[in-house]
């Protein structure tokens, strides 16, 4: 049988659920796979089989997900350590490094989930590769809505050994995208990988106007990942 790529998301995040005990801090994840994870802890909450979890929001989104599913929610001001957070990722190589924030929310999920104590990461098998940022998909970069094109274009100087194109992510009525925080996004699409990606990260975050990037890395400590032929969980 022929499993679709939104069940291998839902098995992956109901496996992580199994993490989850009565009691604890939870980092509640963005996107289409992490929404599985959400649906599924405000069921076993409903059916008694877990209580007194506290869910932080890593977006708007989410946050009225779990709302409606009546988990009882704080933020990091109440709760600056988390037990558990759990997400999806848009790409993961393998050192667990990952690109996160295609749904724009990579502010929020990096101060909650670099926050936690364990990390899980829900994928489908389709989001694992051997570099990331490398060719297919775009690395995105949060920036001040102030001067944004001057953002834009010192971030593709930057990267302008990789390939790189850099482009402002667009919303409704091809009118900005605007983050959570009320920030633009850019999406730096590059043809070589990084190299390294610490020294990439670190320059990134240099330039003024760079709020935050989609890079995550060594923040991961457990990958789980749904394929055809089954679950395989990585550990860092
Ligand atoms: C949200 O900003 C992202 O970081 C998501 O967690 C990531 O894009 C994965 O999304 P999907 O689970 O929808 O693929």
């Amino acid at each position: 049988m022929v499993l679709t790529q939104d069940e291998l998301k839902r098995i992956a995040a109901y496996k992580a659920v199994e993490f989850v005990q009565s009691g604890m801090v939870l980092g509640l994840g963005t996107g289409s796979t992490a929404k599985h994870a959400v649906d599924r802890i405000g069921e076993l909450l409903r059916h008694g089989k877990l209580d007194n979890i506290v869910g932080i929001p890593t977006s708007k989104k989410t946050q009225e997900q779990a709302l409606s599913l009546g988990i009882p929610l704080s933020d990091l001001d109440a709760h600056p350590v988390i037990d558990l957070s759990i997400d999806g990722a848009d790409e993961v190589d393998p050192f667990l490094n990952l690109v996160k924030g295609r749904g724009g929310s990579l502010l929020r999920e990096k101060m909650i989930e670099g926050a936690s104590k364990k990390f899980v990461v829900i994928v489908d098998e389709s989001k694992m590769v051997k570099h990331i940022g490398g060719s297919k998909l775009a690395l995105p970069v949060e920036v001040v809505p102030f001067c944004w094109k001057f953002t834009s274009e010192k971030l593709r100087n930057l990267l302008e050994g990789y390939g790189c194109e850099a482009n402002l992510r667009l919303g409704e009525k091809g009118k900005p995208f605007v983050t959570d925080n009320g920030n633009y996004i850019v999406d730096m699409r590059l043809e070589e990988d990084m190299g390294d990606l610490g020294a990439v990260s670190d320059a990134i975050l240099r330039l003024p106007g760079v709020v935050e990037h989609g890079m995550f890395l060594d923040m991961a400590s457990t990958v789980i990942i749904a394929g055809e032929l089954g679950v395989k969980i990585k550990h860092k």
